[in-house]
Order: structure tokens, then C-alpha cells, then sequence
């Protein structure tokens, strides 16, 4: 039985593999990170963080703007992926790939000058615990762009085909989270509005600099 049932979990990873390789074309660039990329404006000498990078469409963005850049992904084969694609890039002396997710962040208190998230929030299983944690590392006038697409609008061009998908994962909700993000310290704003040409879920936040 625990034989049947392993091989089934292993099946369901080749699945989930497969799933990932045949979206490749989405997940190694993408508008939406381009767009995250702009609003959090990574400068040269910067430690940036990419919560949850994936691929690390917009962790080589930020690298190759001279942002040193830390891109945590708690998947290994996410991780192995951008660790493949590192050494092709120019500005890879700026990429440390890390084992990590939002609820605990591998990186030192207030060492964070700029940090974002691309449609991962939805994933995260404690946010009260990753916003503890995004407040701890943020340095005094850092600040921090969580974006996650929003299928449930009816604009949104794969809505069909995703809109139930806050039914099995983490609802992202920009008014609770402004208000997380506040009583920590932070000032923030979440709204509901529109990047790359879809429907997104955005909230914006800086620590003050004191
Ligand atoms: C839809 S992908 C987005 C990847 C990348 N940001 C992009 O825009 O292409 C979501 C990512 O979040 C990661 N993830 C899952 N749980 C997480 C957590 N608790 N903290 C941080 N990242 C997580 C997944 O492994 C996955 O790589």
C-alpha cells in the first residue's frame, strides 16, 4: 500500500513538473514581472529579495540592473531550474539562489533595501507569519511590491480556467493585507487594479525612514 501510495505522490510531481516545463514560455519572463520589476525599481548596489522567484523572471531584471539580488523559492525544482539559468547570466555574480519561503525569510534583520513577490502570495500558508517577516527584514526606507493576478475578475484573460483557484489556496485579500502590513509599522496601499494589461491584486508598502 505505502508502495502504491508513493509512486502515486511521485506521479503527481512528474505531473507537477510537466506542468511547469509546458509553461515555461509564462514563467521564464513575464509582463507582469516586467511591470513588478518597474514599480520596485531594484538600483544598482541594492540587496533585493524575490519571494517565491520561480524561474527568476524578475530576479535577472534586478541583477542585471546591479541589484544584488536574493531569489527565495522553497521548490526545489523551481530552485534547480534558476540554478541552470544562472550561469548564462552576465550579472549571476548577483544571484544567490536560496531555500526559503515568505514565513521565514533566509536572510538577516533590516538587511532588505527593495522586496517583491509575483504571484505567490496566494501560496504562502502563514501570512501572518510572512508578514512578521517582511516587516523584519525591511531596512528603514525599504520598501516592498506583492502582485498577484486576479482571476476572479471577469477580465482576466485565463478567468475561465483559473477563477476557482482561491478556493483551494490562500485568498489574497489587499485590504487585510494593507492592514497587516500597518500594524507592523509599515506604510502601505492595496488596491485592486490593472498591470500588464490583466486584472491584478497589488499592495505597496515602505518602512519609513525613520
Ligand atoms: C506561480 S509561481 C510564480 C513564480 C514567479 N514569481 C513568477 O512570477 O514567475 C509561485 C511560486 O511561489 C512559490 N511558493 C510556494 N509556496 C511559497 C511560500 N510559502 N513562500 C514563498 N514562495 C512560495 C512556488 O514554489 C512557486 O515557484
Amino acid at each position: 500500500m505505502g508502495h502504491d501510495h508513493h509512486r502515486h505522490e511521485h506521479d503527481k510531481g512528474l505531473r507537477t513538473k510537466l506542468h511547469w516545463l509546458l509553461q515555461i514560455r509564462n514563467f521564464w519572463q513575464s509582463d507582469v514581472n516586467r511591470e513588478v520589476f518597474a514599480m520596485a525599481a531594484p538600483a544598482a548596489g541594492e540587496h533585493a529579495v524575490d519571494v517565491g522567484a520561480g524561474m527568476g523572471p524578475a530576479t535577472v531584471l534586478a541583477a542585471r540592473r546591479g541589484a544584488r539580488v536574493t531569489a527565495v523559492e522553497p521548490s526545489r525544482f523551481m530552485r534547480t531550474i534558476l540554478s541552470v539559468r544562472r550561469p548564462f547570466q552576465r550579472a549571476r555574480s548577483r544571484i544567490t539562489v536560496a531555500d526559503g519561503v515568505a514565513e521565514s525569510l533566509p536572510v538577516p534583520d533590516g538587511s532588505v533595501d527593495v522586496l517583491w513577490t509575483v504571484n505567490a502570495v496566494h501560496h504562502w500558508v502563514d501570512l501572518e507569519a510572512a508578514f512578521d517577516e517582511l516587516a523584519r527584514v525591511l531596512a528603514p526606507g525599504g520598501r516592498i511590491v506583492l502582485m498577484d493576478e486576479d482571476f476572479t475578475h471577469p477580465d482576466h484573460p485565463k478567468h475561465a480556467t483559473h477563477h476557482d483557484h482561491e478556493q483551494e489556496t490562500t485568498i489574497v485579500d489587499v485590504v487585510a493585507i494593507e492592514a497587516a502590513l500597518r500594524a507592523r509599522g509599515l506604510e502601505a496601499a492595496g488596491e485592486k487594479t490593472e498591470a500588464a494589461g490583466v486584472p491584478v491584486k497589488l499592495i505597496r508598502a515602505t518602512r519609513p525612514a525613520g
